[in-house]
């Protein structure tokens, strides 16, 4: 117990708690993405908690000790240590906060916690279950709720809301579990529909782990078989083509009735030797990946991009911020790509360097999501 911070005793200071980890394949970068907010958020202003989710899904207080949370290369990946102490997460009814317990002698509570911050990417965390948790716990919480998160999270149906939203997207197909296991000539034939070269999927990934660029019929097996490491439902999509631009564009929500806002619009060029933006081109230093903010792009494009970045967070009703992500067509037309509702975060990822260059700089980043969630209550809205 005594290891414990002392619940709010001495302070009348909102209580954030950091929530980070968890049990995707993003664990790490949530890791990473938990260093940095940790260092940003005021501590004049905020008592911070932060709150490990290992990747058995076990709740710990973690030390924040924010060196421990950086990447030092492609096999010394930050994780959260399960053997700190366990938590567990209640509600009070009476006084309305969630109180978090140390469950080893049952009693310590850790005390009021006014929002979490969950800095999870994937699935546990950026999917809406998290958010569903703390909705039920009473407590607020920084970004979308459970339906935008958990749409957001899922690729088909993040496409079947933007399509309806009359967003334009390249063509697709959904691969479920019991299509491929039960008539997987039907689902190459749909793909062989789409031409090659395609883009196989986990549908509820990220980071893009388990996507493979598949250049013909040849490939295909082998690339669902991938797919389905992560996630038995599958998306194969049209490729956007030789030349294709990636362009990307932040989005917060306002206060009160002000209408969302979105940043200025960057682009991201991944290095000759790689075929797409993977895992090592998004994360690992030495890569060659260039990310140019703002994008060099007419005038009209990127208020276009911008126009459908706020339509798109609007589409799914997201809350606190998304980026949009699209592809810029050899032959000029825009098409969305995906929306991330709790995009890369760590200072030098894209979302941030993108307010930055709109004048929002990291710390004030983070508080002004800290202020949305506190000024949001939970339940429907
Ligand atoms: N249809 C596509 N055409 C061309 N490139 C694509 C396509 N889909 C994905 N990619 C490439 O793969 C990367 C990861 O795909 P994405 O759908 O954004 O998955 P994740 O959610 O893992 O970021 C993209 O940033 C892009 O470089
Ligand atoms: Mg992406």
């Amino acid at each position: 117990m005594s290891d414990l911070p002392v619940p709010g005793a001495a302070s009348e200071r909102p209580r954030v708690a950091v929530l980070f980890g968890g049990r995707s394949s993003e664990h790490a970068i949530s890791c990473v993405t938990a260093g940095s907010v940790l260092e940003a958020i005021d501590r004049t202003r905020y008592d911070v908690v932060p709150i490990g989710i290992a990747k058995d899904g076990r709740w710990v207080l973690e030390s924040g000790d924010t060196g421990r949370l950086a990447i030092a290369g492609p096999d010394r990946l930050p994780e959260v240590d399960g053997s700190l102490p366990v938590l567990s997460v209640a509600h009070d009814g009476e006084v309305g906060e969630m109180l978090v317990h140390e469950q080893s002698d049952g009693r310590g509570a850790l005390g009021r916690v006014d929002v979490v911050f969950p800095v999870l990417h994937g699935p546990y965390g950026e999917d809406g279950t998290i958010q569903g948790l703390l909705e039920i716990a009473d407590v607020r919480y920084v970004g979308s709720g459970v339906l935008a998160s958990s749409v957001g999270m899922d690729k088909h149906y993040m496409k079947v809301v933007f399509e309806a939203a009359g967003l334009p997207l390249l063509p697709y197909v959904v691969i479920g579990d019991r299509q491929w296991r039960l008539q997987p000539e039907q689902c190459r034939e749909a793909v062989d529909a789409l031409g090659y070269p395609v883009f196989v999927k986990p549908c509820r990934g990220g980071s893009s782990i388990g996507i493979s660029k598949v250049a013909s019929r040849a490939g295909l097996d082998a690339a669902v078989e991938e797919a389905r490491r992560w996630d038995p439902k599958v998306i194969v999509e049209a490729s956007a083509g030789h030349g294709a631009r990636e362009i990307e564009c932040g989005v917060l929500e306002g206060f009160g009735d002000a209408p969302a806002e979105t940043s200025v619009v960057a682009e991201i060029t991944v290095g000759a030797d790689r075929d797409f933006y993977d895992f090592a081109a998004k994360y690992l230093p030495e890569e060659s990946t260039r990310l140019d903010v703002p994008a060099d792009l007419e005038p009209s494009v990127a208020e276009e991009v911008q126009r459908l970045s706020a339509a798109a967070f609007e589409a799914l009703s997201c809350e606190g911020l998304a980026r949009v992500d699209f592809f810029l067509l050899p032959d000029g037309r825009l098409v969305l790509n995906e929306i991330n509702t709790m995009p890369g975060f760590t200072p030098t990822s894209m979302f941030p360097t993108m307010w930055a260059a709109s004048g929002l700089a990291y710390p004030e980043l983070v508080e002004r999501l800290i202020q949305l969630a506190l000024r949001r209550p939970t339940g429907l809205r």
